[in-house]
């Protein structure tokens, strides 16, 4: 039976973008947030990292802001990653934290600071696997108990917190990781937060327990979330890196096409589910130019398209190859055009033609118009009420633009 969505649930579906943020020790290495583990680095040694860890020019609010501009609604921080380091004032529980570090002070209380001064809703990565913590080895149940406390201080020490973000489930599949009382803490303080496990890379889209509250696809394209048999509606969620990294990475140079972000984005809205694309800011937290400006051009997009991605839901309305449409809850469809070619001059721009016929079926509402929403072109269109099909003349796109994705309004 599908569900109506708890309002939590169905305010993380809405915000529909989100910016991942990997930030650790592993930042002053700038080769990845596995370094110390693939890179065979002892705990001693890599404890020398909080010495240097001085984040000396840390400023959330550039993050934060341009996450507004972008139209970025929430930012998943990384609170603890594998390495075990916090970025916050544990409040006894470990000396391996922020306070206890070169920066001394609790950087995770600035972030939360920037991010309620630009209305950016805060969710928190936390690791569960620990290769810091000795017990995590050696004494599973006391180390368990000082995750769960160690989110119990998030909980309790810092107002409203969006979600919770845990990851490294995977490493010990079997393992009995009392999840009732890890979440039961989050629920008993934080009764608004998201849960959410990530699944790993081997089992997206699984859900593995009751309390959470969104799936995950870790760096692969979401599929349709089959709710039929669910006693809860649960939303879904794609991370993706990038280049090939989560944490800094000076040496990466794979970075993905700004037009390949775009059409990630569309794809997971196409099944409802939200986009967190990752960044790995520097040491002292900040992004790179290359973030930003990569930040900056999808930012560009949504400025014209957001509307569709933030209220577009999944619907029967098929589309060919690419294409896709979503319904809002009013009643509007848009539909997602890809692969068009700019209109032009045969001597500057490659063969763009102004008829293009994409069609659509199982459209049966009677439509007046449809508009490209980066113009307000009207658009040529036929219907077929009965048989559901409507015919877009999808012309291209006009000289001085390539929308990548270009989205048509049907009213
Ligand atoms: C993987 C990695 C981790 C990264 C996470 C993000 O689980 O272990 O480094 O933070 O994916 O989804």
């Amino acid at each position: 039976m599908a569900v109506k969505p708890e309002l939590r649930v169905e305010n993380f579906e809405n915000m529909a973008f989100g910016m991942f943020v990997h930030w650790g020790l592993y930042s002053i290495k700038e080769s990845g947030e596995w370094a110390m583990e693939i890179h065979n680095i002892s705990s001693d040694e890599y404890e020398k990292y909080a010495d240097e860890f001085d984040a000396k020019n840390y400023n959330p609010r550039n993050m934060t802001k341009l996450a507004k501009k972008v139209g970025i609604k929430y930012i998943v921080l990384t609170s603890k990653h594998h390495e075990g380091f916090f970025l916050y004032d544990t409040n006894g529980l470990s000396d391996y934290d922020a306070p206890h570090s070169a920066a001394k002070r609790d950087l995770l209380r600035e972030f939360l600071e920037a991010c309620r001064e630009d209305g950016i809703i805060p969710i928190l990565y936390h690791a569960t696997l620990d290769w810091h913590e000795s017990h995590y080895k050696s004494d599973f149940n006391t180390y368990l108990e000082y995750l769960r406390k160690s989110v119990e201080v998030l909980c309790t020490r810092y107002g409203e917190i969006g979600g919770f973000w845990f990851d490294g489930n995977w490493d010990k599949r079997d393992a009995d990781w009392k999840l009732d009382e890890l979440y039961g803490t989050i629920r008993k303080y934080q009764p608004n937060a998201m849960i959410i496990n990530n699944t790993g890379l081997s089992r997206r889209g699984q859900l593995e327990h009751e309390e959470i509250d969104s799936v995950t696809f870790e760096q692969g394209l979401p599929t349709p979330i089959d709710r039929s048999n669910m006693n809860k509606y649960v939303s879904g969620e794609m991370c993706q890196t990038m280049n090939s990294h989560w944490g800094i990475a000076k040496n990466d140079f794979n970075y993905k096409s700004t037009a390949q972000l775009i059409e990630t984005l569309c794809a997971c809205r196409k099944v409802g589910a939200n986009y967190l694309l990752n960044v790995g800011p520097d040491k002292d937290g900040n992004l790179t130019k290359m973030q930003e400006a990569m930040l900056e051009v999808i930012g560009q997009w949504m400025s014209i398209n957001g509307k569709a991605i933030y209220d577009g839901n999944p619907c029967n309305i098929q589309g060919y190859n690419k294409d896709f449409a979503l319904t809002t809850k009013e009643g509007k469809i848009y539909l997602f055009i890809h692969d068009l070619k700019i209109v032009g001059n045969k001597n500057v721009t490659l063969g763009g033609r102004v008829d293009n016929p994409r069609a659509f079926t199982n459209l049966y509402r009677k439509i007046n118009g449809v508009k490209w929403m980066d113009n307000n072109e009207e658009l040529i269109f036929t219907q077929n009420e009965e048989e559901g099909l409507v015919c877009v003349n999808a012309t291209g796109y006009p000289y001085g633009t390539n929308l990548v994705v270009r989205v048509a309004e049907v009213y």
